[in-house]
């Protein structure tokens, strides 16, 4: 039997830059190879199991046809209602057994998260296929493939993507792999679309990489053929991921005008993952050749994973920026290169850099993952939400990142399973939570009822503990203020300082009081060090 490397494909991210350029040079060779009729046998004895849980024309038929190109053959189930999914087996079954039939398994699957569990059962290497509204890292191969083709490099080009940011996952790997690729990115959502926050927090923590949004009705002016808008993508993400060479768009000052867009990556709205949402479509933009007709936008390409619905027009087909059936055509010699390149490692195994093993929460200790769509809401015979403690916007709150589906859960209430105690969480107790975490002792809640519910008694010693309550405190910080204003003859003098952590506060508070009550404001007076 042949046996491929256990390189599973569930994120664009798993796939260096070295792999993806090597994927693209196999590419090449393919694309010729199949223009010139020849005949491979590099995968001869190779079976590809395609499970395709959601429908799907473009990546089902390609990676098919990708597979028998090479000499390899495919299984498949005609569609996943006639499989035993339909009398309620689980997604760990399913690839359990199937990766018993088969070398490679090509999964696409309704929930987020979807793959990483198929990758984490099955022997044999996954790719996935589209996982909810996650990812699509092999749309994304065809995507830049086809983009790096049309301008010849992808560092520092600027592609402004249009739509259903939120739910469309060929969106979110495109974006990734943009990030490392050195390019700008311009997101164009539609209202209530947005690039969602845990797509924003990889970016930023993975990539230090951040961008501009442009509103639909700025969209709106541009497909009006106005040339006034002003569009700059926030580059200096690049300029802190790149210290070799320069993205060829700098960061664009107003005075120099607006940077040109190299393309527009239009997709569609998705509609199967709400449960409304026909008055959103109702104002969902649509793309046609006015939107190509500025000084700006001459030179982009117009790209769509397609299929396509109402949103980019059938008059822009006959243009030669339009390179969405391009990128389609590409799906077979690029699948064929990402299987050729699996066939290529045979053999290696992969050194896994990615940070800490994940911190487990027991799942009788953790609220469901926060997204409705995370596979760990579905399958959860078998499976435990899993998270990874993240960083988080506010002291009082613990912010934990879902290992599955990237969403982020936060709470306020953590508690010690064996002393059966809760704490309203605040900074102080990350170390705790984090030793919690690791022998597996930590419970999370959102509400005071739940931990009650769940037999926690409130830790009455230690930070949960009121000392003064804000009555008192406002009683005390004032009878401070008056003694200074009392005691101290020339207050302009004066500097109150605060720790910053903790005293900061209550030194502002301090000379808010003494400026209200005397007209001179200490800190001021005193200089920098007093404002904390
Ligand atoms: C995309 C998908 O399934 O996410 N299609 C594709 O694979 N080319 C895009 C979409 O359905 O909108």
């Amino acid at each position: 039997m042949l046996r491929l490397p256990k390189f599973d494909v569930v994120s664009i991210d798993d796939l260096s830059i070295g792999e993806i350029e090597r994927v693209f040079v196999l590419a090449d060779q393919f694309t010729a190879q199949l223009e010139a009729g020849e005949r491979l046998r590099i995968a001869d004895g190779m079976v590809m199991a395609t499970l395709f849980y959601e429908p799907s024309t473009r990546t089902r038929l390609s990676f098919e046809s990708a597979a028998h190109r090479l000499g390899g053959c495919v299984i498949s189930s005609a569609s996943m209602d006639a499989s035993s999914a339909a009398k309620g087996e689980t997604l760990a079954d399913t690839v359990r057994v199937v990766s018993g039939y088969a070398d490679l398994i090509v999964i696409r699957h309704p929930y987020d998260g979807a793959a990483r569990v198929a990758a984490e059962y099955a022997r044999c290497p996954i790719i996935n296929a589209g996982d909810g509204s996650r990812e699509h890292p092999t749309q994304t191969l065809c995507d830049l493939y086809i983009l790096r083709r049309k301008k010849g490099h992808l560092r520092g080009l600027t592609v402004a993507i249009c739509g259903d940011l939120k739910f469309g996952r060929t969106v979110h790997s495109l974006i990734y792999a943009l990030a490392r690729f050195g390019a700008n990115v311009v997101a164009v959502p539609n209202r209530g679309m947005a690039v969602p926050d845990y797509v924003l927090a990889r970016l930023a923590a993975e990539r230090n990489y951040s961008f501009s949004s442009v509103s639909i009705s700025e969209l709106k002016s541009l497909a009006g053929g106005l040339d006034a808008m002003y569009l700059t993508p926030s580059a200096p993400h690049q300029m802190a991921l790149f210290t070799g060479e320069m993205p060829i768009i700098k960061a664009a000052e107003p005075a120099q005008g607006p940077a040109a867009l190299d393309a527009f990556y239009v997709t569609r709205f998705q509609k199967e993952r709400r449960s409304e949402g026909e008055r959103e479509l109702a104002d969902y933009v649509r793309f046609d050749a006015r939107a190509l007709k500025t000084s700006r936008t001459q030179e982009a390409v117009v790209m769509h994973p397609l299929p396509r619905t109402d949103e980019l027009a059938y008059e822009l087909d006959a243009d030669p920026r339009a390179v969405y059936f391009e990128q389609a055509a590409a799906g077979v010699p690029v699948r064929m290169a990402l299987i050729a390149w699996l066939l290529e490692n045979a053999g290696r195994s992969r050194k896994r850099t990615a940070g800490a093993a994940p911190l487990i929460l027991k799942a009788e200790n953790a609220p469901p993952c926060s997204n409705a769509n995370c596979i760990t809401r579905h399958e959860i015979r078998y499976l435990r939400p899993r998270f990874k403690p993240a960083p988080a916007a506010s002291h009082s709150e613990l912010c934990l990142r879902c290992e599955f589906c990237e969403h982020e859960l936060k709470v306020q209430y953590v508690g010690h399973a064996r002393s059966r105690r809760y704490y309203r969480f605040d900074e102080s107790l990350l170390g705790y939570v984090r030793q919690w975490l690791e022998d597996g002792t930590l419970m999370v809640v959102e509400t005071v009822k739940q931990a009650e519910e769940a037999g926690y008694e409130p830790y009455r010693r230690g930070p949960q503990r009121e000392i003064m309550n804000a009555q008192e405190i406002t009683r005390a910080v004032e009878a401070i203020a008056a003694q200074i204003i009392r005691d101290l003859p020339d207050l302009a003098r004066v500097s109150v300082v605060g720790i910053v952590s903790h005293g900061a506060a209550l030194a502002v508070r301090l000379c808010e009081i003494i400026e209200r009550q005397t007209g001179v404001d200490p800190v001021r007076g005193a200089g920098r060090v007093s404002r904390l």
